[in-house]
């Protein structure tokens, strides 16, 4: 199944909750205040399930769960083992900021999950404290990084660099991170959602992270694991580890874009800057099955045509807002 560009869907991103713990500013801004979905409104995890199960049937092989922060949600371990449970599914994956971790690692294993990944912009305890606007200790997150090693999960890290901010730390964190096996991804700034102030030299771009990191430690570029990957991928020319380059401002990458977004309210987005989506949990709650409810997605995708990030500049955008970052989990 293919949409007007040619891409087929093969990945959906799924959000299980608009709330989080943390308040990075280019996410929730800490001087906003928030009115968060009521539970009556977040779609159960049957309601989930039957949903995922519609996209497995249309050619999705890849779920990630998002938030929010995901690990926010009661028992989502439950969740992760009726997901798992699902023909076609290969792969389950986490976005976590990583601050319930150490406490969940081990039961997302045994629930079936395939691996996660923590976003951390600082390892400079004041510096995250300021970015993530939170009391949780960078330490815990790096506690948290290391229970899931330990629980047998492949680790990536995602750090969004902001010039000026922490620009700095790029080699440093690499360097971390790839002695203890962990992949760390740099992302360039982006401008989603609404509020986090997006400027264009706030962006510091790919060339310029791998200028850094490649000044401290040579590498050399692998090629990608998966069509539609949205890092690229980088090894150290000592033969340990590697990490990865999001380069979603400088070199956009929509021609392979193979992902949907369900939001913790049941709507569906064909793109992280799209203004609209459509609604899937007025169709479940109407008592739509996996099959009613593919009719529905797949006629949605054969008609999809965004691109946002490669018309970035070029097009006026309207007054349409977009959907904020929280609400669709990256
Ligand atoms: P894997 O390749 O499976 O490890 O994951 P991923 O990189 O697709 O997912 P992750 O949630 O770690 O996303 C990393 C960053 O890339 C986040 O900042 C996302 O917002 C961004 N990103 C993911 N998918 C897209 C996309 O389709 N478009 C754009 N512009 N950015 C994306
Ligand atoms: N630009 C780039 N990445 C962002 N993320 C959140 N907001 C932005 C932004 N404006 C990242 C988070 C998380 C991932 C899912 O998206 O840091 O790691
Ligand atoms: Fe929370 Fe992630 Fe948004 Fe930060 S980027 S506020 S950790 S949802
Ligand atoms: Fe996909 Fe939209 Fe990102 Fe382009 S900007 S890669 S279409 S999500």
């Amino acid at each position: 199944m293919l949409d007007q560009r040619d891409r087929a869907l093969r990945d959906l991103r799924i959000s299980v909750t608009d709330r989080c713990n943390f308040r990075c500013g280019y996410c929730m801004p800490a001087d906003q205040t928030y009115r968060f979905l009521p539970k009556s409104q977040l779609l159960t995890f049957e309601e989930i399930t039957t949903i995922a199960r519609a996209f497995a049937g249309l050619g999705v092989t890849k779920l990630r769960i998002t938030g929010g922060e995901p690990l926010l949600r009661r028992d989502l371990p439950q969740l992760i083992g009726m997901l798992r449970a699902l023909p076609g599914i290969e792969e389950i994956a986490l976005t976590s900021n990583g601050s319930r971790l150490r406490e969940y690692a081990k039961p997302l294993v045994q629930a079936g999950l395939s691996r996660v990944t923590v976003s951390i912009d600082s390892l400079k305890p004041e510096v995250f404290a300021r970015l993530a606007d939170t009391k949780t200790p960078v330490a815990t997150v790096l506690q948290g990084i290391d229970a899931a090693l330990a629980a047998g999960l492949p680790v990536k890290t995602n750090t969004v660099v902001q010039q000026g901010v922490n620009h700095e730390e790029c080699a440093a964190i690499a360097g971390y991170f790839r002695e203890r096996g962990v992949t760390a991804r740099f992302i360039e700034f982006m401008d989603v959602g609404n509020l986090n102030a997006w400027r264009r030299d706030r962006v510091f771009g790919a060339a310029e992270i791998a200028a850094q990191i490649g000044a401290v430690a040579p590498f050399h570029a692998l090629p990608a694991r998966y069509h539609g990957e949205v890092a690229r991928r980088y090894a150290f020319d000592d033969g340990q580890g590697e990490f990865g380059i999001i380069a979603s401002v400088t070199k956009p990458f929509c021609g392979a874009c193979s992902r949907a977004r369900l939001s913790a309210q049941g709507m569906v987005y064909h793109c992280l800057f799209a203004a609209r989506g459509y609604d899937l949990r007025r169709l479940v709650r109407d008592g739509a099955d996996a099959d009613a409810l593919a009719a529905v997605i797949g006629g949605a995708w054969r008609a999809r045509n965004d691109r946002y990030s490669e018309l970035r500049g070029q097009v006026e955008r309207g007054s349409d807002e977009k959907v904020e970052m929280y609400h669709i989990g990256g």
